[in-house]
């Protein structure tokens, strides 16, 4: 089941919450500094091991001090006006998390932030389908997908790319 909601994704009940993370993986701003402040140090510590991470790509840590059990870090694309294959690597970022969230074998409930739309500069509204169309591909293997939103227009958005088939 997809379910859109309007939370911060650092307090949500799930076994995997996705961060929207940079190839370094030693945390940021936006949902990557918040999910690196509710986890704690020891995440920084786990994921830096894996990096480097590239645009497009996912890797898995514990969720430490989280609610979730484990955070999915992947990088989405910088938006620069779209000519560099930018939607097809967020559908990576999107694809490659469910990827690792399934190959993990105990991830029923998974969370994902509005990868690349804050800082990196991705359209919203295209995002929002992109996001949509991962989530439809991977709807009967998980027992709930969130689309967390952190403002009310994502939230609309999420939910027209829904009802859009
Ligand atoms: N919970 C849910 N969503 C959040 C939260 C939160 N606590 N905080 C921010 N967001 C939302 C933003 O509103 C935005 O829609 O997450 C979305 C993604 O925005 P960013 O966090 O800026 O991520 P992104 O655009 O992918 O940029 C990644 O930012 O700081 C970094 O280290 C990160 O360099 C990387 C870059």
């Amino acid at each position: 089941m997809i379910e859109i909601l309007v939370a911060d994704i650092t307090t949500l009940h799930v076994d995997a919450i996705v961060n929207a993370a940079n190839s370094a993986l030693a945390g940021g701003s936006g949902v990557d500094g918040a999910i690196h402040r509710a986890a704690g140090p020891l995440l920084a510590r786990a994921a830096v091991r894996l990096a480097p991470c590239p645009p497009g790509e996912a890797v898995i840590t514990p969720g430490f001090d989280l609610p979730a059990r484990y955070v999915i870090h992947t990088v989405g694309p910088v938006w620069t006006g779209g000519s560099r294959d930018e939607p097809a690597i967020l559908e990576s970022a999107y694809e490659r998390s469910f990827a690792v969230a399934l190959a993990q074998g105990d991830i029923r409930t998974i969370a994902f932030p509005a990868i690349s739309t804050g800082v990196y500069g991705f359209p919203k509204a295209l995002a929002a389908r992109i996001a949509m169309g991962a989530m439809r591909r991977h709807d009967a293997a998980f027992q709930r997908i969130i689309a967390c939103a952190f403002d009310a227009r994502t939230a609309a958005l999420y939910t027209s790319a829904l009802a859009a088939r």
